[in-house]
């Protein structure tokens, strides 16, 4: 199968063209500035903004299954010029009206848990705003919702370093927000599955790792695995809004408001779907495990 993967040079991009070229498929990686050094061998780079119909119309129309894998962070501000609507909600459009036009086989959409038009955060709001895109569309299509994805090249354990310190360090509400992550090596095989085989058309995937984990939990893992202790100190998470509220017009400071509101929320599965894919949740990489791999104990 021709398979595009729009955002295939990022982080859950790049596993998932080299899991897909394994397994023979003619894979393109689409992105605004695709480098050949990002992504596998045998794996084709093609350049296009999603957030630009005619940029990506014709590269979509050339496949048989779609893949849309763009970012832009929840866990940072955007910078000026971007936003959370047009990354998502706009590209999102752009790639299902290409795919529709272009007579594309599959579409697979990678959502966010919480996915919700009226949901908390403009990040959320425009994933579920996204998903209505999708599932209003003629295509055959599937919907991915995973907790956070760990693995090299992933911006969780480093958002967790840029959020604390190491030693003695506050957390909103004492870190009591939980995570179930999951690692892009077990999720990118899930999302070639999802991608092209038709027993997955028409499903929404909550996708969770083995092992649930508050924030707190998460800070106290990452510099156990460096070798230093942390204690965490609850800050109130009504001071922390404010101060937050406060930095959100300072460009250079990354948190804003809506970081501080997604800790307002657990990002857990409600039911674990990996058995969708004929996956025992308990053979799957657990944070705790990978952090002891990466530091060599
Ligand atoms: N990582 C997680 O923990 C996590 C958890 C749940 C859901 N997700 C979702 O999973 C997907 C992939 O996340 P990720 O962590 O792999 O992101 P990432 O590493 O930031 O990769 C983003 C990709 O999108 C491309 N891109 C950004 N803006 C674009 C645009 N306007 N047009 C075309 N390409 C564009 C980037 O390349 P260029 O910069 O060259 O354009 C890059 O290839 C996203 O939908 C994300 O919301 C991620």
């Amino acid at each position: 199968m021709k398979v595009l993967v729009a955002g295939g040079t990022g982080f859950i991009g790049s596993t998932l063209c080299a899991e897909l070229a394994e397994r023979d498929h003619e894979v393109t990686a689409l992105s605004r500035n695709p480098d050949d050094d990002r992504v596998p061998d045998g794996v084709e780079t093609a350049m296009g903004d999603v957030s630009a119909f005619d940029s990506i119309a014709e590269t979509v129309a050339a496949h048989d299954a779609v893949v849309n894998l763009v970012a832009l962070s929840p866990l940072y501000q955007p910078p000026d010029d971007l936003d959370h609507e047009t990354v998502h909600l706009r590209g999102t459009e752009n790639l299902v009206r290409a795919a529709e036009d272009g007579g594309v086989d599959r579409f697979l959409q990678m959502s966010a848990l919480g996915a919700d038009p009226d949901g908390p955060t403009a990040y959320i709001r425009a994933k579920g705003r996204a998903e209505r895109v999708v599932r209003d569309s003629s295509l055959d299509w599937t919907i991915v919702r995973p907790s956070v994805v760990f693995g090299d090249g992933g911006e969780f354990v480093g958002f967790t370093k840029t959020l604390t310190t190491p030693y003695l360090t506050g957390l909103p509400g004492g870190g009591t927000t939980r995570f179930q992550p999951i690692w892009v090596g077990d999720l990118a095989p899930m999302l070639a599955d999802a991608a092209v085989d038709d027993a997955h058309v028409g499903e929404i995937y909550e996708l969770g790792g083995p092992e649930v984990y508050t924030l707190a939990d998460v800070t106290e893992l990452v510099y156990e695995s460096e070798g230093r202790s942390v204690t965490v100190l609850p800050i109130p998470m009504v001071l922390a809004k404010v101060g937050l509220t406060a930095i959100d017009p300072i460009p250079f400071v990354p948190f804003g408001t809506d970081q501080a509101r997604s800790l307002e929320f657990d990002n857990t599965v409600a039911d674990n779907d990996v058995a969708a894919f004929g996956v025992d949740v308990d053979e799957l990489l657990t944070l705790r495990s990978y952090l002891e791999t990466e530091s060599g104990q």
